[in-house]
């Protein structure tokens, strides 16, 4: 078991082009037996957060402990960490118990002992009933628990996975999606799970640690990024379809405050407390941000209101997604299918102040 603690973590390769500075000042915990998500795009640094964690790359500033003991200058085999990659190097001439019995193999175990384990491991990953077959006949999602369970086997103290599912089509990523969670259940090791999908992310994690060149930028669970991203690229990566951002200014009437666009074809009514912290501010410049999820088309009932025009009525089976046009702004709303919804119709779309998002417009950090 182990507390993992990243404090002021950076990582700069050099190379003769000019350093590349791929991580940068990370500070982060993972509790005893926590999962963590490690989300951002490709090239953000997530690899290189890992390999550090896991001792294949060097720490070029800031320090790595496990249950509050520095790590930095122990070997990988030291630090009793398993990490398992999206590539699964089976050996195709054994068969599966010999597979995930082999790291106990090498590690002097004995027969009965191996045995015992094996079909622990096989029990959770489901693989009881194929041990006797060998990689070559089995499928892709088997291959992968295959080598989850080997990774596993000799009991780490900490798992990491980096982009495991990338290759699994949609049915075999919501298996292991399951079986990762059971897997973590059964054996309450700290798990750290890269990914750049928002959806695995959210999906398996206590809490996810969102990157972005070099930097984390939020790390929280998935209704503190959701309610309260830390920023714009937050609050933009996480949630589909994506978030709807709008360039506003602020208008003060009396003591009452909206912010609107240019032409005044978009306005927003801020809550009593964004708008307080709007006026401390200071600033009249903002960006608005409304999720899809948080529009619908108004009943006429008395509640804050923007009109548009429909643009585009996407019918997607379970859901609709409108695109709706106002003044040059295009933007989103979550509607139940079937809505009627022609092209070029006039709709009042509804919204709830307290999901409106506010962030300043040079920092790009959250206002309220
Ligand atoms: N061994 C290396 N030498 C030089 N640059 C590297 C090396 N490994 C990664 N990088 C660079 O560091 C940055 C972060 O890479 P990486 O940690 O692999 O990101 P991610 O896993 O999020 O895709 C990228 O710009 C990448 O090109
Ligand atoms: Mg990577």
């Amino acid at each position: 078991m182990a507390t993992i603690t990243l404090a002021n973590v950076n990582k700069i390769y050099p190379s003769r082009y000019g350093d590349v500075h791929a991580v940068k000042d990370f500070n982060l915990e993972v509790a005893d037996g926590e999962f963590v998500a490690l989300l951002g795009p490709s090239g953000c640094g997530k690899t290189s957060t890992l390999r550090m964690i896991v001792g294949l790359e060097n720490i070029t500033s800031g320090d790595i402990l496990f249950d509050g003991k520095r790590v930095n200058d122990l070997e990988p085999r030291e630090r009793n960490v398993a990490m398992a990659f999206e590539t699964y190097a089976l050996y195709p001439n054994f068969t599966i118990a010999e597979n995930l019995g082999f790291p106990l193999e090498v590690r002097g175990f004995d027969e009965a002992e191996r045995k015992r384990k094996v079909h622990r491991i096989a029990e959770i990953m489901r693989l009881d009933k194929i041990l006797d077959q060998k990689p070559p006949s089995l499928s892709g999602g088997e291959q992968q628990r295959v080598s989850l369970g080997r990774a596993l086997i000799r009991d780490p103290d900490v798992f990491i996975l980096d982009e495991v599912m990338s290759h699994l089509d949609a049915n075999l990523k919501f298996q292991m999606l399951l079986d990762l969670k059971v897997l973590h259940r059964e054996l309450g090791k700290t798990m750290i799970y890269v990914t750049h999908d928002q959806m695995e992310a959210l999906a398996l994690a206590d809490r996810v640690a969102v990157m972005d060149h070099a930097l984390l930028q939020q790390a929280g669970t998935r209704n503190e990024l959701y309610a309260t991203p830390a920023n714009v690229f937050v609050a933009d990566f996480i949630g589909e379809p994506p978030t709807n951002f709008f360039d506003l200014k602020i208008m003060r009437e009396g003591s009452s405050l909206r912010v609107v666009n240019g032409d005044a074809s978009i306005s927003f009514t801020p809550d009593k407390v964004c708008s307080a912290k709007l006026s401390q501010h200071g600033q009249d410049d903002i960006i608005a941000a409304i999720r899809p999820q948080h529009l619908h088309l108004a009943n006429g009932a008395d509640e804050d209101t923007l009109s548009a025009k429909v643009h585009i009525n996407e019918y997607l089976g379970e859901r609709s997604i409108l695109t709706l046009k106002s003044g040059s702004q295009l933007f989103r709303a979550l509607v139940p299918p079937h809505t009627a919804a022609q092209r070029g119709e006039t709709v009042l779309l509804g919204y709830n102040p307290q999901d409106l998002m506010i962030f300043d417009k040079d920092n790009k950090q959250l206002i309220a």
